[in-house]
């Protein structure tokens, strides 16, 4: 087993870290499918949320892989804390921690605050997102899909389209894909590119026409309007004409390709109302697969490393 403390960006895990969690993966899938899906393996810890920024699947997601690892779990709603009467980060995390926390998920607008945290904290910190910089948990359930649905990240081109300047997960899929061996094309505007791109291993294709036809993965991101001080596209409909996937436009894709999204989708502006029922959309899948990475993730992190003893009931058996 690789050792890492902290997932905060694709770097603490490398490929082997990546592979390790894929492979976790499984074992966890076969326990979600069991009658009671829930295992002893992380009686005795606790994991904290730590939200500075909305979620729906990443934190509920989080909190159900938790619960069935039977840890404990400390929630903390922002708007209802003390951190709306000005307590700082440091203090905030500083008294988390004293109520005794083996993990904090973190997700926030600043970039750089997870790799902060553990100077205040012993606990182990994992990314849920930070600002446009890594959002490390949802490539690697990005990584878990593509090989459950094609066999592998290896030898795939996968092309991301959309809004990548304001991205995280397009900054952690990038690492994360090519670290695996995939080729990464980006298809965008380019007001919607970062301004510098210097050693992104990514070709660059405007024509998303013609991007469709070379994908084996064809990766939506939503148009991340919060995030945009200016306006980056003459309007949206124009936007949704060049960028937008249709079901007519789809048909471009090879038979075998498959179409993702980390969600929330823009219905109307990136994607078509209809795409995400097409049968070769894996969006609800990537849903799906979300709880049984974060299962791995946090047993990666707080398990004992014995995957097998971990994951029985109390009573020894497994379904
Ligand atoms: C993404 C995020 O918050 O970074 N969503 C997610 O975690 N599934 C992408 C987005 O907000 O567009």
């Amino acid at each position: 087993m690789t050792s890492t403390r902290h997932i905060r960006g694709i770097d603490d895990l490398g490929k082997d870290g990546i592979l390790e969690i894929m492979e976790l993966s499984n074992h966890f899938l076969e326990v979600s499918n069991r009658r009671i899906p829930k295992v002893p393996a992380l009686r005795g810890k606790t994991v904290a949320w730590l939200f500075y920024e909305d979620s729906t699947r990443t934190r509920l997601s989080f909190e159900t892989a938790a619960k069935r690892l039977s840890a404990d779990t400390m929630n903390f709603s922002i708007s209802s804390s003390s951190v709306k009467k000005g307590e700082s980060l440091r203090d905030t995390i500083e008294t988390i921690s004293a109520m005794g926390v083996d993990a904090v998920v973190v997700r926030h607008k600043s970039v750089g605050v997870p790799w902060l945290l553990p100077k205040w904290t012993d606990a182990s910190i994992i990314n849920a997102g930070d600002g446009a910089h890594e959002h490390p948990t949802q490539s690697l359930l990005d990584c878990y899909t593509i090989t459950q649905q094609l066999g592998s990240v290896a030898g795939k081109r996968i092309v991301i389209v959309g809004d990548i300047k304001h991205s995280r997960v397009a900054r952690s899929n990038i690492k994360a894909f090519t670290m695996l061996g995939a080729s990464v094309a980006l298809a965008a505007p380019p007001t919607l590119l970062p301004p510098s791109m210097t050693n992104w291993p990514v070709d660059v294709i405007m024509d998303l026409d013609v991007a469709l036809k070379e994908a084996d993965v064809l990766y939506l991101l939503r148009m991340q309007l919060e995030r945009q001080e200016e306006s980056l596209v003459p309007s949206l409909r124009e936007y949704t004409n060049f960028y937008g996937l249709t079901t007519e436009r789809s048909r471009k894709l090879q038979k075998s390709s498959i179409i993702m999204h980390p969600g929330p989708m823009n219905r109307g502006v990136e994607i078509s109302g209809d795409v995400p029922e097409l049968p070769n959309t894996v969006i609800t899948n990537q849903v799906e697969n979300g709880v049984v990475v974060r299962m791995a993730v946090l047993y990666h992190l707080l398990g004992s490393g014995l995957a097998p003893i971990g994951l029985t009931h109390e009573d020894g058996t497994d379904d």
